[in-house]
């Protein structure tokens, strides 16, 4: 079949997560026979060091003609100092703008085995299954104008704009919407059309488009109600549909609901279904090289790439199961941990996932 995989490791735990996640693809490779093969390039920091630009053409263009993108992780504290324009992150904004990567997919999905390590209360918790349907190329990260001014008076000024046009809108109401007719058929749509124009738009798009989708349910919610109902009564939710900023932050906290950060795959695709893969956690410079990352949120991505981009769903159903059987023998990477169970490094993870295969 011949397909070919990008491979960018980035900064951070980045390199150490997508090692183990590697390997998890490479033995799904030899088991199912898919004849997959990868070309490595660097992201963020690690550009930047060698290349002066946190993500260069080239590697943008070498990263288009691929079937998938795999991404560890970007951004640390010496590159902090960088402008803003060439900061480790702006690699990232580069890749899914550049590749308009718009439906931005992040499952928070409670293991069983996980309920303890919660900080909700099992109950709260229990069977949480949700999508957080984020849109990634546009809003307020990519407005213009934006930038740093000096006023009149000497003072300087920040601004950023918070701009969607129609179709951008359009366009990820309709992923959530085919997303949620595969699920539970609820739709809730976050925003903040109290104060934000912007977002009284959303809510119209959203209106506008939902009688196609009769089998849908659609509501609308608040971004500050949304933020207390996720970590009140988050099993409310089947999927979430919001723009760039406000979907940035539910994730985290929809994450946290599932017992770590460390858990969240996602899957940024574009209308073509490419896609780019990579844990929702960041590089988390804290722990980097001591070998006691999370690699599960890397490798549920690879099951993630393989089922939206690959169309290699029973691969991908390997890697899922894989990862629930190294929970059920009680494994734990340290962010997981709860007494009773094992800790294990991140490598040791990646091999026990391997080994399940
Ligand atoms: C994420 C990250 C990124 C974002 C950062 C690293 C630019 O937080 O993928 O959620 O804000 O989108
Ligand atoms: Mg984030």
């Amino acid at each position: 079949m011949n397909k070919k995989i990008m491979v960018l490791p980035g900064d951070g735990i980045g390199p150490e997560i997508v090692t183990q996640a590697l390997a998890v693809l490479n033995a799904v490779d030899k088991r199912f026979k898919l004849g997959l093969s990868f070309e490595e390039g660097l992201i963020g920091g690690a550009s930047i060091d060698q290349y002066g630009e946190p993500l260069t053409d080239a590697t943008l263009a070498a990263a288009a003609k691929c079937d998938g993108i795999l991404l560890g992780a970007v951004g640390g504290p010496q590159w902090d100092a960088l402008a803003a324009d060439i900061r480790p992150e702006r690699g990232l904004l580069k890749i899914r703008s550049g590749l308009s990567l718009y439906a931005n997919l992040r499952p928070a999905i409670l293991y069983p085995q996980l309920a303890e390590a919660s900080s909700l209360k099992p109950e709260v918790v229990a069977g949480l299954d949700i999508l957080i349907v984020r849109e990634l190329t546009g809003g307020i990260y990519f407005g213009e104008p934006r930038g740093i001014r000096t006023l009149d008076n000497g003072e300087r000024q920040g601004f950023n704009s918070y701009v969607y046009s129609e179709s951008e809108i359009e366009r990820i109401a309709h992923t959530a919407f085919a997303a949620a007719q595969k699920r539970r058929g609820k739709l809730c749509s976050v925003d903040k059309a109290n104060v934000l124009e912007v977002t009284v738009l959303w809510r119209q798009v959203l209106d506008r488009l939902a009688p196609e989708y009769p089998d849908v349910e659609l509501s609308h919610m608040y971004v500050d109600n949304a933020a207390m109902q996720l970590v009140g009564a988050p099993k409310q939710f089947d999927v979430i549909v919001t723009g760039n900023m406000f979907g940035d932050i539910l994730s985290d906290a929809a994450a946290m609901l599932t017992g770590s950060i460390g858990m969240l795959p996602s899957a940024s695709l574009n209308e073509s279904g490419l896609g780019l893969y990579e844990p929702c956690h960041g590089s988390a410079p804290d722990i980097a090289g001591q070998g006691i990352a999370n690699p599960l949120a890397t490798i549920l991505s690879v099951a993630m790439l393989l089922r939206y981009s690959l169309d290699m769903a029973v691969a991908a159903e390997a890697i899922e199961a894989a990862v629930s059987k190294v929970l059920d023998a009680n494994l734990r990477t340290a962010d997981i941990y709860t007494s009773g169970t094992q800790k294990v490094s991140t490598a040791e993870m990646g091999a026990a996932v391997v080994a399940a295969i």
